[in-house]
């Protein structure tokens, strides 16, 4: 008999899809120490789940594959966000009862795709709808932004373009493509690739044109991390090579590191590469899923 889905019963559910930076460009650096970034992001079917329902006192469990190594961790995004936005509903008055949050961490951790940034907009989205709260969105922004870079652009959830250092976005249209994510399971340290970044001042995409399809349009753009983080993660590149021997379409790494991804023509082409990599690669983490698509406006 299956196990029986411990977000079950909960009054609240949110997903926290993984966030895959298709291209990344590094384009400046703030005077903070900040990069500015331009790049193409969506967000997958897989991803954590957030359970949320009220409670006698705060309360906030784990399951799922990562969820030992989220734990040990110590630091986690989700009661951050509960703590930062309880605080910025009591300025305006409004009640934050305590609640049960559970989170299934089904994405690696420290691993480029966004989890925690994910796990941190859901929990505000439902707490939101939990405690039929609400906050002027500047104040949620400033929320977003100080929990972590790619936050904001989590809370938005469908394929675009960011600017800034993440937070200057822009929604897009993009069609819902196969996937497969891989990770060598070894965590990669974003301050640290940032720090070994050969250039913080690299040129910038041109613009997305008309007819072009995704495939080739990303095929010449690039992921400016994906250098440094090969020299801090080694592993980053056998993965990739056994990526490439698929047949994919596109290898490349998202964010820091050092999960990548490759693009497939069908779910079926993904489905098979991902159990034939499993195979080869037993310690090594995989899955085929397929990416958010969006129509521009529809947000
Ligand atoms: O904002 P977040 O906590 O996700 O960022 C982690 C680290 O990544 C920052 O402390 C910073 O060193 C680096 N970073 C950066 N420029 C960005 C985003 C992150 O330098 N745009």
């Amino acid at each position: 008999m299956p196990d029986a889905d411990p977000l079950s019963g909960f009054a609240v559910l949110e997903r926290a899809p993984a966030k895959i930076n298709l291209a990344l460009a590094i384009v400046g650096q703030r005077e903070d120490g900040y990069h500015l970034l331009e790049s193409l992001v969506t967000f997958t079917a897989y991803g954590d789940r957030i359970g949320l329902s009220p409670a006698a006192e705060d309360l906030f469990t784990l399951s799922g594959r990562f969820a030992e190594a989220l734990a040990a961790d110590g630091d986690n995004l989700v009661t951050r966000a509960r703590d930062r936005l309880r605080a910025a509903l009591a300025k305006h008055g409004q009640s934050a009862p305590p609640v049960h949050i559970h989170l299934e961490k089904n994405l690696p951790i420290a691993s480029g795709i966004g989890g925690g940034s994910a796990d941190a907009a859901a929990t505000l989205r439902g707490l939101l709808a939990l405690w039929q709260a609400d906050l002027p969105k500047d104040e949620r922004d400033a929320i977003a932004i100080g929990l972590g870079a790619d936050v904001p652009m989590c809370l938005v959830g469908q394929p675009l373009m960011a600017r800034g250092v993440g937070d200057s976005i822009t929604p897009l249209t993009m069609p819902s493509m196969p996937m497969v994510l891989a990770n060598p399971m070894v965590g990669v340290s974003t301050p640290a690739v940032f720090k070994a970044l050969a250039s913080k001042h690299n040129q910038p995409f041109v613009p997305v044109t008309g007819r072009e399809g995704w495939v080739s349009l990303l095929s010449r753009l690039r992921n400016d991390l994906e250098p440094p983080a090969r020299q801090l993660c080694p592993d980053i590149a056998a993965l990739s090579e056994s990526l490439s021997a698929t047949g994919a379409d596109l290898v490349r790494m998202s964010g820091s590191g050092a999960t990548c991804f490759a693009l497939y023509k069908s779910d079926d082409a993904a489905q098979a590469a991902a159990a034939d990599l499993g195979r080869q690669h037993p310690h090594w983490f995989f899955v085929a899923t397929r990416t958010i698509g969006a129509t521009h406006g529809t947000h």
